[in-house]
């Protein structure tokens, strides 16, 4: 939940707009950086195009009760992330719960009390869950009931789909067209204005020690880290150990034990890690030298917001390597957008034209970019024919690229079991795009990958010449080490083990279920009573991608009877065995053990597998119980909100 920084709390946004010259606030309540970085966008835009003067706000840095003091001549814009099961992100909680609660109370009395807050919003959601964007348009909702004007119609961007760029630059053209009209706003042609200005610091190398090499903050920079260890501090944790437990061509299946015992860190079965990657040398590389900063990588720079309300998401001084290298996400998705903004950088007149191209249609852009997997820098290389972008500033790779962000994995331990170390299994994949060696999958698998072969020093480590930087900023780290916090869910064990448990985990969803597994025959060890544990794991074939399977033998001496895999090997026979195909085979007792308040519990892929589970569930109950299949649904709707249904899932 929100982490109560009181002090920023105290913020009054009416002030800070005021002392700040600005008209338009776009307030983000953001999970994994995602809508944080649509806000940037949002702002810029309003800015380039209309003038707008802009800033952007996180939900958490300011109070609301003043928002009926917001002034009629200026317009707040909410950009809101939906996270799991409906719920606000952590930075929006407290916010949430002030607008939509039963009478939020405002520093002054005026009815309506939002009458003159003008307001513009954009959800971003995931249509595989069930409560779809609903923070968007609950807020939405709470907003207009409190007398708020919506301009235009409220977005809604779909991550299940795999459109959320697209929905947001759909909506966000008319939106525009709607706010300009209803604020008497004039588009004009856009200019480019830096957020950030750059100076090179001759008087330091990157050896001064007040230099930031891609430490995360000034304590790592000083060595004096310690906890608490969170998102804006994380725990450098040695890795006691690594292996490989399977390897299949391209597919690499590995098990790590972080080692969080020189930490306060605590974790209970079922929680998160956060793991945050490092880039890798070569993409580093390339992305330095398409942008005519190769000789320049080791320069030290200051970087300053020119916007008093910007923020530098990087510690500095710092240099052009370790911002690449650790600060940003060269690796993901190229937007669109950010495209369109490049053009007027471009080498050659011929660059410039593709790169307007790729901005403005749509399907171009899929063929070329999207479905080739570029990164921006093989973008850039690509387009610009060979040529150098010297011409960028660079600031705008700071405003238009994300900066990096950690990977969650579930972990799949037991915390009863090995309370001070963590383990994670992650499946490390590589896709070849045909005529392309270098399109590589998973930032932070492949340089977990890489630690493991370090550690192990393995015969043909990085076959893909990848050159992760192993020792860290400085060299700091002597092993090997990873940079990782812990993240608390939901998805629990009852705290009763005498209740039976149906899990549903096929490939890398069945790393919360050997925490979970392991925890139950750590019980039964020490002479618990513990109850019916059923694990539908699936995978390719069983002597090719069957995790752990001699774990469970051992689970499987502690718990006897209580304890039943049930497997599903989908490329063995001619026919695709699933775990909702052998669950149906279990109809009957799966039924009899809801009916004892068993929990159910769903962990992997949201998109299909997760959805048909749902599915195949609602029809046993319907058919085992003599109900209408619609019935069924509600029973497993009801079972979600009360948490006997629980899903940790992915897209
Ligand atoms: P497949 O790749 O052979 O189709 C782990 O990834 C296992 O989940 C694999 O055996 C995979 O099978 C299977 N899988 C793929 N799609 C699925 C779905 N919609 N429901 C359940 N399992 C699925």
């Amino acid at each position: 939940a929100a982490n109560g920084n009181k002090a920023a709390k105290t913020r009054n946004i009416v002030e800070k707009m005021d002392e700040t010259g600005k008209n338009c606030v776009v307030f983000y309540g953001s999970q994994t950086g995602t809508a944080e970085d649509y806000a940037s966008r949002l702002a810029k835009e309003g800015k380039s195009r209309f003038g707008l003067e802009t800033m952007v706000a996180d939900l958490e840095d300011y109070e609301y009760e003043n928002l009926d003091t917001f002034p009629e001549d200026k317009v707040a814009v909410f950009v809101l992330a939906t996270y799991g099961e409906g719920e606000p992100t952590d930075n929006a909680v407290d916010f949430y719960e002030f607008i939509t609660g039963d009478e939020p109370t405002f520093s002054e009395s005026s009815e309506p009390p939002l009458g003159n807050l003008k307001f513009v919003a954009f959800g971003l959601g995931n249509n595989t869950y069930e409560h779809y964007n609903s923070m968007v348009r609950n807020v939405s909702k709470a907003l207009e009931k409190l007398g708020a004007v919506k301009i235009g119609a409220a977005g809604e961007g779909d991550d299940g789909a795999g459109t959320m760029e697209e929905d947001f630059l759909a909506w966000k053209d008319p939106m525009w067209t709607a706010l300009a009209e209803k604020m008497g706003l004039e588009e004009r042609e856009a200019v480019y204005e830096p957020v950030f200005g750059i100076t090179e610091k001759e008087e330091l190398t990157k050896d001064s020690p007040e230099v930031y090499l891609g430490e995360p903050n000034k304590m790592h920079l000083e060595g004096t880290s310690k906890g608490p260890y969170n998102a804006h501090n994380p725990y450098i944790a040695p890795i006691a150990e690594s292996r490989e437990i399977f390897t299949v061509k391209d597919r690499n299946c590995l098990h790590l034990e972080i080692d969080i015992s020189g930490s306060n860190l605590s974790y209970q079965t079922g929680d998160h890690i956060a793991v945050w990657p490092t880039n890798a040398g070569k993409e580093v590389d390339r992305f330095l030298a398409v942008t005519g900063l190769l000789p320049k990588r080791d320069a030290v720079i200051s970087v300053k917001a020119l916007d008093p309300t910007a923020k530098v998401p990087f510690p500095a001084p710092t240099t052009y390597d370790a911002i690449v290298r650790y600060h940003m996400e060269i690796c993901a998705p190229v937007s669109r957008q950010f495209v369109a903004t490049l053009a007027p950088f471009a080498p050659t007149e011929d660059a410039k034209a593709e790169m307007a191209k790729l901005g403005s249609d749509k399907d171009y852009f899929h063929e070329k970019i999207s479905n080739k997997y570029l990164n921006i820098a093989q973008t850039l290389e690509v387009i610009g024919g060979g040529e150098q972008w010297p011409a960028i500033p660079f600031s705008a790779f700071i405003e238009g690229l994300t900066k990096i962000q950690p990977r969650y994995y579930s972990i799949s331990s037991s915390s009863l079991v090995q309370k001070h170390k963590i383990s994670i299994t992650a499946v490390v994949e590589s896709v070849q795009i045909a005529g392309r060696t270098d399109a590589l999958k998973g930032v932070t698998t492949n340089y977990l990958l890489a630690l493991k072969q370090k550690q192990h020093g393995d015969p043909n480590p990085d076959p893909h010449g990848l050159t992760y930087d192993i020792t860290g900023p400085r060299n700091k780290y002597d092993g090997v080490h990873v940079p990782v916090h812990v993240r608390h869910s939901n998805f629990k064990l009852p705290s009763d083990p005498s209740k039976p448990i149906i899990m549903i985990g096929p490939g890398t969803g069945v790393a919360p279920f050997r925490g979970f597994v392991q925890e139950r025959a750590q019980q039964a060890k020490n002479g618990e009573d513990v109850g019916r544990t059923l694990l539908f794991f699936g995978c390719r074939k069983q002597s090719e991608d069957f995790l752990y399977s001699e774990e469970w033998k051992e689970y499987k001496e502690a718990l006897g009877d209580k304890f039943e895999l049930i497997t599903a090997f989908s490329r063995e026979g001619s026919k695709k065995v699933y775990v909702q195909h052998r669950l149906e085979e279990y109809a009957k007792e799966v039924n009899e053990l809801l009916l004892q308040k068993a929990y159910f519990y769903v962990c992997g892929d949201a998109a299909n597998m997760a959805r048909e589970v749902n599915i195949v569930l609602a029809k046993i109950i319907a058919k085992q119980r003599g109900v209408p299949e619609a019935k069924g649904e509600e029973v497993v709707k009801a079972m979600r909100s009360s948490s006997q249904y629980q899903e940790d899932v992915w897209s």
